[in-house]
């Protein structure tokens, strides 16, 4: 079955491709909030019968949380499982937006047009891409070049909770695909494909302090009151050392230095650190004394406050010592790191520095390590290849500094290897105000996916 025709069914489709993403994007699937269930579930019966029209025998399925949405489509060849998820983070702060998140609109911006909305780029817009390149498939030779499984997940940006029951109560039917691709993440720069081989693992926690059992009056009190946003500040502070390393005992356990070769391969890339966060509006790296900017994202552990609440945040001003003070932290993990030890150590940790009438209540937020793809594979010297016959640059292999914690579950559930191609730009602004995908990603993402999916049925 030959490609070029399959690439030219992509270019002239591409308006109508363009609609169905919007379509897709219209549905505020907003995951981590209750009020948007029965949006997920469209979100979800939209893919459902998406996936029909290829031909898929696809199917929405319940779990305690939002459903998966599973299709399988028979064929010969290598057999490929699709992941992506078509839920989306908040939206909030509303005000920042320039346009109605869930009103999709085609922009012309100086680098070129971009389709902007929540879901845009993470993960819409990348999950539809490969959607889009199975029905060129399927328009031009009526059959995809492989067996297809088509996972889609609806939970991904509120930690997954119903993946791993899920795939282990439907192990049998999800065995033995030969290869997992993702598309959930970025390129290395506009001009770069990328494969990503390495992902950072994720814990969250949430800490809360109680001091005295109600709010009080800051004059009448301050002073001989302990006041807990004081303590939680304090533990905040002691996470990191001036050197910019975390605190927490054992943290670095698990965690090995850069092999020369991966440490090579990374400096040719010649990543653009002033300009990476000069487009944020910064100048210096606040990570560990001494590592590279990639270093410091792909291959070093982090540990971070993502919220603080506590006291009077509203508009003016209250004299108040309040009864309770909370935060969101959460560490980015590397290597062997193991996040239940992490979790413990930080638990222990906080604990020891409490003083006498205040007391701590945790949350977890989950807990995945990190990843490592098997590049040895042939798959991915093929897929490399595909990827470099479409992009102005060959693709590289980079890390990422993201947490897509199904790779690892698909290795240990299912024993099968992902690779994650995405084509993601640092400038798509996922998870904040005013997302947006390149339309240059869009369809040279779906171009590549098409040549991908050629590549590896062809090994
Ligand atoms: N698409 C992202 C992961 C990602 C981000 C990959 C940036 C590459 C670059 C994914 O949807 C995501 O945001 N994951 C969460 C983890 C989840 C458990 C909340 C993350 O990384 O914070
Ligand atoms: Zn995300």
């Amino acid at each position: 079955m030959s490609l070029d025709p399959v690439l030219t069914r992509i270019d002239t489709d591409l308006d109508a491709a363009l609609e169905r993403l919007k379509d897709l994007l219209r549905i505020p699937s907003i995951s981590t909030d209750p009020a948007y269930k029965a949006d997920c579930e469209r979100a979800a019966d939209w893919l459902v019968s998406d996936l029909q029209s290829l031909g898929a025998a696809a199917e929405k399925r319940p779990t305690p949380g939002h459903p998966m949405v599973v299709g399988h489509v028979d064929g010969p060849g290598p057999h490929l499982m699709f992941y992506g998820h078509y839920d989306v983070q908040p939206v909030d702060p509303l005000e920042l937006w320039d346009s109605d998140p869930f009103d999709p609109r085609i922009e012309d911006t100086p680098d070129g047009k971009v389709i902007r909305a929540r879901g845009a780029c993470d993960d819409k817009g990348q999950l539809m891409t490969f959607i889009e390149a199975c029905r060129a498939w399927k328009a031009v030779h009526g059959a995809l070049p492989c067996k297809m499984t088509f996972f889609l997940e609806g939970e991904e940006e509120s930690g997954s909770p119903s993946l791993v029951p899920f795939l282990k109560e439907n192990a049998a039917e999800f065995s033995a695909p030969d290869l997992a691709l993702i598309c959930d993440t970025g390129m290395f720069d506009p001009r770069t494909p990328a494969i990503t081989t390495m992902l950072r693992g994720l814990l969250g926690e949430e800490v809360t302090i109680t001091g005295p059992d109600k709010d009080l009056h800051s004059g009448m009190y301050g002073g001989i009151a302990m006041n807990p946003i004081r303590v939680l500040a304090r533990i905040i502070a002691s996470l990191h050392d001036d050197e910019g390393r975390v605190t927490v005992p054992g943290f670095y356990d698990g965690v090995s230095e850069l092999p020369e070769e991966i440490r090579a391969q990374w400096d040719a890339l010649g990543f653009d650190e002033a300009g990476f966060l000069g487009a944020v509006g910064l100048s210096e790296k606040a990570g560990e004394t001494g590592r590279s900017g990639l270093e410091m994202i792909w291959a070093r552990p982090t540990c971070e406050t993502n919220g603080i609440t506590g006291g009077y945040t509203g508009d003016g001003f209250k004299t108040v010592l309040p009864s309770q003070a909370s935060a969101k932290i959460s560490f980015r993990l590397v290597g062997g790191q193991d996040p239940h030890a992490i979790r413990t150590a930080f638990r222990d940790m906080v604990r020891a520095m409490l003083p006498a009438d205040c007391s701590v209540t945790f949350a977890e937020h989950g807990a995945s390590p990190a990843s490592v793809m098997a590049t040895d594979d042939p798959a991915f010297e093929a897929a490399r290849r595909a990827l470099s016959d479409e992009w102005p640059n060959p693709a590289a292999f980079v890390g990422s500094g993201g947490s897509i914690p199904i790779a690892g579950y698909f290795k240990a559930l299912l024993g099968v290897d992902s690779m994650l191609i995405g084509f993601g730009r640092d400038d798509d602004r996922i998870h904040s105000p005013n997302e947006k995908y390149d339309l240059e990603s869009f369809h040279r993402g779906t171009r590549s996916w098409a040549r991908v999916l050629a590549a590896l049925s062809k090994e």
